[in-house]
């Protein structure tokens, strides 16, 4: 008998790590793996693109649970995934990173004594407003096997007495990022006011910004005056959370420097790393991404996610107001080919194989 993994994943970051990893799980004759998708991200664009993209198995279910607050959409992904586990009855469970569908996974498979793997164990922001850490650490000390990116956070993990189920693997983004950086290609761009084309130009920087902590209209209204004042453009794929706040906040003040489009997909995404000038970001996935392109990177939050990125001036911490943002992006960085601490590219078979070794 097969070993049954369930993959419960919700949101854009997971869907990239889960590709992988299911990629290299389909080779193993003695796993049999299937996915729940809980639905928290659901336009085309950030969900069913990336499964087109990156040949992701469709899942098994689409629960649809989005939106609310965070106690609303975590509630109704725990009863759905419960009843999911009791109907399917998987020897594991599989979760990735922080989001709230991995959280109620967790949460859902532990109180039915069914085992949890947690991929990007250890990553500590310290930061007890920022929910993705509470969600990291809950998921943590749930776990049954924790899984690290990096060094550090394995020894996060060990600072925590969890050392005892936990070891690094190297990071599944870095192996999606090895695979597909070659297959980029640029991203079809559209205006979020009207639709209308937006043709990429030669030189741009390349902006995300979606966490709770900036989507206040003050702190937007400073990241997009720093954008304003740059050489070149900035484009700006914006996440349905902000499309209201960015759109009011382009019709008050002219941004014409800022490019806000459409969520774009995961290759197109790639190739905006790769060709910018330097990336701007709230997202762990990004500043990663910028890394492995070596890409200069400036985020735009108070804590680090990954202290492994903050060397060299790679990635700097920007407070998101104009002087911060530009004062971080002035800086140049160096870039040390020989320093690669998210693993060699075979994160995904190393999963695997502590998959293996814990459960088969
Ligand atoms: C979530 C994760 C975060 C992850 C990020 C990746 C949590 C707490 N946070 O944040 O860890 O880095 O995903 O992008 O789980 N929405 C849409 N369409 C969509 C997706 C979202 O309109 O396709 C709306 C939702 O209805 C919601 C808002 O955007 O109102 C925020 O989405 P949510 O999934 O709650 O959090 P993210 O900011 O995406």
């Amino acid at each position: 008998m097969a070993l049954e993994v369930m993959t419960v994943v919700g949101a854009r970051p997971q869907f990239i790590k889960a590709a992988v990893v299911s990629h290299e799980m389909s080779e193993y004759s003695k796993i049999h793996e299937f996915l729940i998708h809980t639905g928290q991200h659901y336009d085309y664009n950030m969900s069913e693109a990336f499964f087109e993209e990156l040949s992701i198995p469709a899942p098994v279910v689409n629960l649809g649970i989005s939106g609310g607050s965070h106690a609303e959409m975590t509630s109704a992904m725990l009863v759905a995934l419960e009843k999911c586990m009791l109907e399917m009855g998987p020897n594991i469970v599989l979760l990735y990173g922080d989001t709230n569908s991995t959280l109620a996974a967790a949460l859902a498979a532990s109180k039915l004594h069914i085992p949890v793997v947690h991929v990007e164990a250890g990553a500590r922001t310290r930061s007890k407003t920022n929910p993705e850490e509470i969600n990291r650490v809950c998921t943590d000390h749930i776990a049954s096997l924790l899984l690290a990116s990096t060094e550090t956070g394995l020894d996060n993990l060990k600072a925590e007495g969890l050392i005892e189920h936990s070891c690094f693997t190297g990071d599944p983004m870095y192996d999606a990022y090895l695979k597909n950086a070659s297959l980029a290609k640029p991203p079809v761009l559209s205006n979020i006011d009207d639709g209308n084309t937006v043709t990429l130009p030669q030189g741009f920087y390349y902006l995300t910004c979606h966490r709770e902590e900036n989507t206040s209209p003050d702190v937007l209204n400073a990241i997009l005056e720093a954008m304003n004042t740059l050489d070149f453009p900035v484009i700006y794929p914006v996440h349905p959370r902000n499309r209201a706040k960015v759109l009011e906040a382009m019709e008050n003040k002219a941004f014409g420097n800022v490019y806000a489009v459409n969520p774009i997909g995961y290759l197109g995404s790639l190739y905006l790393v790769n060709h910018a000038k330097q990336v701007v970001t709230d997202s762990g996935g990004l500043q990663r991404e910028a890394f492995f392109a070596g890409v200069k990177c400036t985020t735009l939050l108070d804590f680090e996610v990954w202290p492994e990125t903050m060397v060299d001036n790679r990635n700097l911490l920007a407070s998101p107001t104009r002087a911060g943002i530009l004062n971080a992006m002035q800086s140049s960085q160096h870039v040390d080919p020989d320093y690669l601490p998210f693993g060699d590219g075979h994160a995904a078979r190393n999963i695997i194989e502590e998959i293996t070794r814990s459960f088969i």
